[in-house]
């Protein structure tokens, strides 16, 4: 009984902790993303003729933003906007504008 107690306590701090982690990531790429929101509009639902990343897979998002990066994609003006995001930054974006609802 005690070791079911302690297993139940222990698997209610990992889940709350695993929860708070998860949400601390997307906050961080929220914040991130509203230099973004500038062009691609709030969500990544752009008004116009920019291309919308609202939706788009966090692997499409990452790949794009590395290939802008590295200058393999064209862009007019993504060569520019991408450069300066490291890997950490350019996941927790992607991860953000792909769990938009
Ligand atoms: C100054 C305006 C501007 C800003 C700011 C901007 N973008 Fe873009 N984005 C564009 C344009 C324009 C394109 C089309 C490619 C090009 O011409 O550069 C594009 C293309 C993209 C694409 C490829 C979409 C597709 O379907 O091919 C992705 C992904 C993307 N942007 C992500 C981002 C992210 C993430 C940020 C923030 C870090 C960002 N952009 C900031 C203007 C912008």
């Amino acid at each position: 009984m005690r070791r079911f107690l302690l297993l139940t306590v222990f698997l209610f701090c990992s889940i709350t902790y695993v929860n708070e982690v998860l949400a601390l990531d997307i906050s961080r790429g929220m914040i991130l993303s509203n230099s973004c929101a500038a062009c691609h509009g709030t969500d990544g639902k752009s008004p116009g003729a920019i291309p919308s990343i609202y939706r788009k897979s966090a692997k499409f998002i990452v790949q794009a933003l590395h290939e802008f990066q590295d200058g393999k994609r064209p862009a007019t003006v993504m060569g520019w906007q991408a450069a300066g995001y490291s890997d950490e930054e350019i996941r927790l974006i992607a991860n953000y504008f792909s769990s938009r609802p």
